[in-house]
Protein backbone atom coordinates (compact mmCIF):
# COMPACT_ATOMS: atom_id res chain seq x y z
CA UNK A 1 0.00 0.00 0.00
CA UNK A 2 1.66 3.49 -0.96
CA UNK A 3 0.41 6.64 0.50
CA UNK A 4 1.98 9.80 -1.24
CA UNK A 5 4.00 11.73 1.29
CA UNK A 6 7.33 11.09 -0.31
CA UNK A 7 10.21 13.61 0.87
CA UNK A 8 7.89 15.03 2.87
CA UNK A 9 9.15 15.92 6.46
CA UNK A 10 6.80 14.97 9.21
CA UNK A 11 7.24 15.22 12.76
CA UNK A 12 5.81 12.58 15.03
CA UNK A 13 5.83 13.34 18.77
CA UNK A 14 5.59 10.53 20.71
CA UNK A 15 7.42 8.97 17.82
CA UNK A 16 8.93 6.04 20.37
CA UNK A 17 6.07 4.91 21.74
CA UNK A 18 3.46 2.22 20.79
CA UNK A 19 1.29 3.71 17.77
CA UNK A 20 4.14 7.09 17.17
CA UNK A 21 6.31 3.77 16.38
CA UNK A 22 4.25 2.18 14.16
CA UNK A 23 3.55 5.94 12.09
CA UNK A 24 7.13 6.39 12.09
CA UNK A 25 7.71 3.61 10.02
CA UNK A 26 4.66 3.69 7.91
CA UNK A 27 6.01 7.36 7.24
CA UNK A 28 9.36 5.88 6.58
CA UNK A 29 8.42 3.19 4.01
CA UNK A 30 6.61 5.82 2.26
CA UNK A 31 9.14 8.04 1.31
CA UNK A 32 8.66 10.35 3.91
CA UNK A 33 11.94 12.22 6.09
CA UNK A 34 10.76 11.31 9.68
CA UNK A 35 11.50 13.04 12.99
CA UNK A 36 11.33 11.09 15.67
CA UNK A 37 10.00 12.91 18.59
CA UNK A 38 10.06 11.91 22.11
CA UNK A 39 10.70 12.60 25.99
CA UNK A 40 11.96 8.84 25.82
CA UNK A 41 15.05 10.23 23.79
CA UNK A 42 16.90 6.83 23.81
CA UNK A 43 13.71 4.61 22.28
CA UNK A 44 13.54 7.83 19.88
CA UNK A 45 17.40 7.57 18.85
CA UNK A 46 17.07 3.78 18.05
CA UNK A 47 13.88 3.94 15.88
CA UNK A 48 15.47 6.56 14.18
CA UNK A 49 18.53 4.59 13.29
CA UNK A 50 16.27 1.51 12.75
CA UNK A 51 14.86 3.69 10.40
CA UNK A 52 18.05 4.97 8.65
CA UNK A 53 19.05 1.40 8.60
CA UNK A 54 16.53 0.74 5.95
CA UNK A 55 17.21 3.43 3.99
CA UNK A 56 15.01 5.91 4.89
CA UNK A 57 15.85 9.69 6.27
CA UNK A 58 15.05 10.11 10.03
CA UNK A 59 16.35 11.97 12.98
CA UNK A 60 15.21 11.51 16.72
CA UNK A 61 14.88 14.68 18.90
CA UNK A 62 13.94 14.50 22.99
CA UNK A 63 10.88 16.70 23.54
CA UNK A 64 9.31 17.56 26.73
CA UNK A 65 5.27 18.50 25.17
CA UNK A 66 4.97 19.71 28.81
CA UNK A 67 8.01 22.06 28.27
CA UNK A 68 7.06 25.18 25.80
CA UNK A 69 10.79 25.96 25.76
CA UNK A 70 11.37 22.35 24.36
CA UNK A 71 9.01 22.22 22.11
CA UNK A 72 10.35 25.46 20.68
CA UNK A 73 13.57 23.26 20.34
CA UNK A 74 12.05 20.67 18.72
CA UNK A 75 10.82 22.66 15.32
CA UNK A 76 13.72 24.59 15.08
CA UNK A 77 16.02 21.52 15.14
CA UNK A 78 13.82 19.99 12.27
CA UNK A 79 14.03 23.41 10.20
CA UNK A 80 17.84 22.89 10.92
CA UNK A 81 17.94 19.33 9.73
CA UNK A 82 15.10 19.63 6.71
CA UNK A 83 14.31 23.22 5.99
CA UNK A 84 10.98 22.70 6.27
CA UNK A 85 8.04 20.74 8.20
CA UNK A 86 4.92 19.51 6.34
CA UNK A 87 3.39 17.06 8.49
CA UNK A 88 2.95 17.06 12.06
CA UNK A 89 1.80 13.48 14.08
CA UNK A 90 0.99 15.21 17.51
CA UNK A 91 0.46 11.98 19.08
CA UNK A 92 2.23 12.21 22.13
CA UNK A 93 -0.08 11.93 25.84
CA UNK A 94 0.46 11.52 29.27
CA UNK A 95 -0.03 8.15 29.73
CA UNK A 96 1.88 6.68 32.77
CA UNK A 97 0.56 3.94 34.86
CA UNK A 98 0.45 6.29 38.28
CA UNK A 99 -1.36 8.70 36.18
CA UNK A 100 -3.68 6.43 35.02
CA UNK A 101 -4.50 4.86 38.58
CA UNK A 102 -5.01 8.55 39.72
CA UNK A 103 -7.00 9.35 37.14
CA UNK A 104 -10.68 9.07 38.11
CA UNK A 105 -14.01 10.94 38.56
CA UNK A 106 -14.17 14.32 39.28
CA UNK A 107 -15.34 14.74 43.17
CA UNK A 108 -12.03 12.70 43.53
CA UNK A 109 -9.52 14.88 40.78
CA UNK A 110 -6.66 16.41 42.02
CA UNK A 111 -5.78 19.53 40.46
CA UNK A 112 -2.51 19.21 39.65
CA UNK A 113 -3.26 15.84 37.79
CA UNK A 114 -5.89 17.32 35.80
CA UNK A 115 -3.34 20.42 34.79
CA UNK A 116 -0.37 17.73 34.36
CA UNK A 117 -3.07 15.44 32.22
CA UNK A 118 -3.60 19.18 30.40
CA UNK A 119 -0.33 20.06 29.73
CA UNK A 120 0.72 17.71 27.78
CA UNK A 121 -2.16 16.45 25.85
CA UNK A 122 -4.11 19.68 25.24
CA UNK A 123 -1.81 22.43 25.98
CA UNK A 124 1.41 20.64 24.31
CA UNK A 125 -0.31 19.69 21.05
CA UNK A 126 -1.73 23.36 20.94
CA UNK A 127 1.84 24.69 21.06
CA UNK A 128 3.09 22.11 18.87
CA UNK A 129 -0.30 23.03 16.64
CA UNK A 130 1.31 26.63 16.76
CA UNK A 131 5.19 26.34 16.21
CA UNK A 132 3.51 23.83 12.99
CA UNK A 133 1.11 26.39 12.08
CA UNK A 134 3.73 29.27 11.82
CA UNK A 135 5.90 27.48 8.99
CA UNK A 136 3.22 25.72 7.59
CA UNK A 137 1.21 29.13 7.18
CA UNK A 138 3.63 30.98 5.02
CA UNK A 139 3.90 28.26 2.32
CA UNK A 140 0.28 27.84 2.69
CA UNK A 141 0.53 24.01 2.94
CA UNK A 142 0.65 21.40 5.25
CA UNK A 143 -1.05 18.98 7.63
CA UNK A 144 -1.67 18.38 11.18
CA UNK A 145 -2.67 14.73 12.71
CA UNK A 146 -4.34 15.42 16.05
CA UNK A 147 -4.27 12.58 18.29
CA UNK A 148 -7.58 12.08 20.64
CA UNK A 149 -9.42 8.60 21.89
CA UNK A 150 -12.49 7.46 21.66
CA UNK A 151 -13.40 7.98 25.65
CA UNK A 152 -13.50 11.96 24.51
CA UNK A 153 -17.10 11.12 23.18
CA UNK A 154 -18.62 9.43 25.80
CA UNK A 155 -19.05 9.49 29.66
CA UNK A 156 -17.38 6.86 31.57
CA UNK A 157 -16.33 6.21 35.61
CA UNK A 158 -12.87 7.00 35.37
CA UNK A 159 -9.79 8.85 33.32
CA UNK A 160 -12.22 12.10 33.34
CA UNK A 161 -8.80 14.46 32.88
CA UNK A 162 -7.86 12.28 30.35
CA UNK A 163 -11.38 12.46 28.55
CA UNK A 164 -11.52 16.18 28.71
CA UNK A 165 -7.93 16.75 27.53
CA UNK A 166 -8.87 15.02 24.30
CA UNK A 167 -12.07 16.49 23.92
CA UNK A 168 -10.13 19.78 23.86
CA UNK A 169 -8.14 18.37 21.01
CA UNK A 170 -10.79 17.38 18.52
CA UNK A 171 -12.35 20.63 18.95
CA UNK A 172 -9.20 22.54 18.36
CA UNK A 173 -8.48 20.52 15.24
CA UNK A 174 -11.93 22.18 14.20
CA UNK A 175 -10.44 25.85 14.89
CA UNK A 176 -7.57 24.82 13.19
CA UNK A 177 -9.17 23.07 10.22
CA UNK A 178 -11.49 26.22 10.16
CA UNK A 179 -8.78 29.13 10.51
CA UNK A 180 -6.28 27.84 8.02
CA UNK A 181 -8.20 25.85 5.72
CA UNK A 182 -7.80 28.65 2.84
CA UNK A 183 -4.21 28.46 3.53
CA UNK A 184 -3.93 25.24 2.18
CA UNK A 185 -3.90 23.35 5.88
CA UNK A 186 -5.55 20.40 6.72
CA UNK A 187 -6.17 19.21 10.30
CA UNK A 188 -7.57 16.31 11.19
CA UNK A 189 -8.16 14.20 14.45
CA UNK A 190 -7.78 10.70 15.22
CA UNK A 191 -9.66 9.00 17.76
CA UNK A 192 -8.28 5.21 18.87
CA UNK A 193 -10.02 2.83 20.99
CA UNK A 194 -8.19 0.46 23.25
CA UNK A 195 -5.65 -0.31 21.16
CA UNK A 196 -3.01 -3.10 21.99
CA UNK A 197 0.18 -1.39 22.56
CA UNK A 198 2.41 -2.61 26.01
CA UNK A 199 1.65 0.56 27.31
CA UNK A 200 -1.95 0.42 27.42
CA UNK A 201 -2.72 -3.19 27.78
CA UNK A 202 0.02 -4.08 30.49
CA UNK A 203 -2.04 -2.55 33.17
CA UNK A 204 -5.61 -3.61 32.32
CA UNK A 205 -6.75 -5.88 34.51
CA UNK A 206 -8.02 -9.28 32.46
CA UNK A 207 -12.36 -8.48 33.11
CA UNK A 208 -11.62 -4.84 32.11
CA UNK A 209 -9.76 -6.01 29.21
CA UNK A 210 -12.98 -8.53 28.22
CA UNK A 211 -15.37 -5.72 28.54
CA UNK A 212 -13.90 -3.68 26.09
CA UNK A 213 -13.27 -6.74 23.60
CA UNK A 214 -17.41 -7.56 24.28
CA UNK A 215 -17.89 -4.00 23.17
CA UNK A 216 -15.93 -3.48 20.29
CA UNK A 217 -18.07 -4.27 17.45
CA UNK A 218 -14.90 -6.37 15.01
CA UNK A 219 -13.60 -9.95 16.22
CA UNK A 220 -10.14 -8.24 17.74
CA UNK A 221 -8.93 -5.75 19.12
CA UNK A 222 -6.74 -3.38 17.45
CA UNK A 223 -3.26 -2.68 17.22
CA UNK A 224 -0.50 0.00 16.97
CA UNK A 225 -0.29 -0.02 12.95
CA UNK A 226 -4.16 0.17 12.35
CA UNK A 227 -4.43 3.41 13.65
CA UNK A 228 -1.05 4.47 12.53
CA UNK A 229 -2.23 3.53 8.66
CA UNK A 230 -5.76 6.05 9.39
CA UNK A 231 -2.52 8.67 10.38
CA UNK A 232 -0.90 7.82 7.27
CA UNK A 233 -3.68 8.22 5.34
CA UNK A 234 -5.06 11.31 6.60
CA UNK A 235 -1.36 12.38 5.78
CA UNK A 236 -1.16 11.78 2.72
CA UNK A 237 -2.48 13.52 -0.68
CA UNK A 238 -5.09 10.75 -1.41
CA UNK A 239 -6.68 12.59 1.86
CA UNK A 240 -6.56 15.86 0.33
CA UNK A 241 -10.76 16.82 0.51
CA UNK A 242 -10.51 16.12 4.25
CA UNK A 243 -10.15 18.41 6.97
CA UNK A 244 -11.56 19.01 10.20
CA UNK A 245 -12.85 15.42 10.82
CA UNK A 246 -12.34 13.65 13.87
CA UNK A 247 -11.61 9.37 12.93
CA UNK A 248 -12.49 6.94 15.39
CA UNK A 249 -10.18 3.52 14.78
CA UNK A 250 -12.07 1.69 17.60
CA UNK A 251 -13.67 -1.01 16.21
CA UNK A 252 -17.07 0.61 15.84
CA UNK A 253 -16.98 0.77 20.19
CA UNK A 254 -17.94 3.85 20.06
CA UNK A 255 -21.30 4.12 17.59
CA UNK A 256 -23.40 0.89 18.66
CA UNK A 257 -26.43 0.92 21.02
CA UNK A 258 -26.09 0.93 24.33
CA UNK A 259 -25.96 -2.57 26.26
CA UNK A 260 -24.38 -3.99 22.61
CA UNK A 261 -22.94 -6.83 24.20
CA UNK A 262 -25.58 -7.44 26.82
CA UNK A 263 -28.17 -7.73 23.52
CA UNK A 264 -26.29 -9.62 21.80
CA UNK A 265 -26.17 -12.78 23.93
CA UNK A 266 -29.89 -11.77 24.48
CA UNK A 267 -30.72 -12.41 20.21
CA UNK A 268 -27.96 -14.65 19.70
CA UNK A 269 -27.70 -16.54 22.85
N1 LIG B 1 -3.26 2.68 22.91
C1 LIG B 1 -4.50 2.99 23.17
O1 LIG B 1 -5.31 2.13 23.61
C2 LIG B 1 -5.00 4.37 22.91
C3 LIG B 1 -6.38 4.62 22.97
C4 LIG B 1 -6.85 5.91 22.74
C5 LIG B 1 -5.95 6.93 22.43
N2 LIG B 1 -4.61 6.66 22.40
C6 LIG B 1 -3.72 7.78 22.11
O2 LIG B 1 -2.76 7.40 21.15
C7 LIG B 1 -1.54 8.10 21.38
C8 LIG B 1 -0.38 7.13 21.45
O3 LIG B 1 -0.61 6.22 22.50
P1 LIG B 1 0.20 4.83 22.68
O4 LIG B 1 -0.79 3.84 23.08
O5 LIG B 1 1.06 4.61 21.52
O6 LIG B 1 1.05 5.18 23.99
P2 LIG B 1 2.58 4.95 24.32
O7 LIG B 1 2.74 5.22 25.78
O8 LIG B 1 3.07 3.67 23.74
O9 LIG B 1 3.27 6.16 23.51
C9 LIG B 1 3.21 7.49 23.96
C10 LIG B 1 4.56 8.12 23.74
O10 LIG B 1 4.48 9.48 24.18
C11 LIG B 1 5.67 9.77 24.88
N3 LIG B 1 5.42 10.87 25.81
C12 LIG B 1 4.74 10.82 26.99
N4 LIG B 1 4.77 12.01 27.59
C13 LIG B 1 5.48 12.84 26.76
C14 LIG B 1 5.87 14.19 26.85
N5 LIG B 1 5.55 14.95 27.92
N6 LIG B 1 6.59 14.73 25.84
C15 LIG B 1 6.94 13.96 24.77
N7 LIG B 1 6.62 12.67 24.64
C16 LIG B 1 5.90 12.12 25.65
C17 LIG B 1 6.05 8.48 25.60
O11 LIG B 1 7.43 8.45 25.95
C18 LIG B 1 5.66 7.43 24.58
O12 LIG B 1 6.74 7.05 23.76
C19 LIG B 1 -1.77 8.92 22.64
O13 LIG B 1 -2.15 10.23 22.30
C20 LIG B 1 -2.92 8.22 23.32
O14 LIG B 1 -3.66 9.07 24.17
C21 LIG B 1 -4.12 5.42 22.63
Amino acid sequence: MAYTVDGKVVIVTGGAGGIGSEACRLFAENGARVVVADIAAERAADLAAELRSGGAEAVHVGVNLADETSIKHLFETTMAEYGTLDIIDNNAALLSAEMAKRDGNIEHMATEDWDATFAVNTRGTMIACREALKIMAPKKSGVIINTASNLALQGNVIQAAYSASKAAVIQMTRSIATSHGKLGIRCNAVLPGLTGTPAALEHLPQELRETVEEETLTPYLGAPVDIAHLVIFLASEEARYISGQAFAADGGTSVHIPGFARLRRFFNG
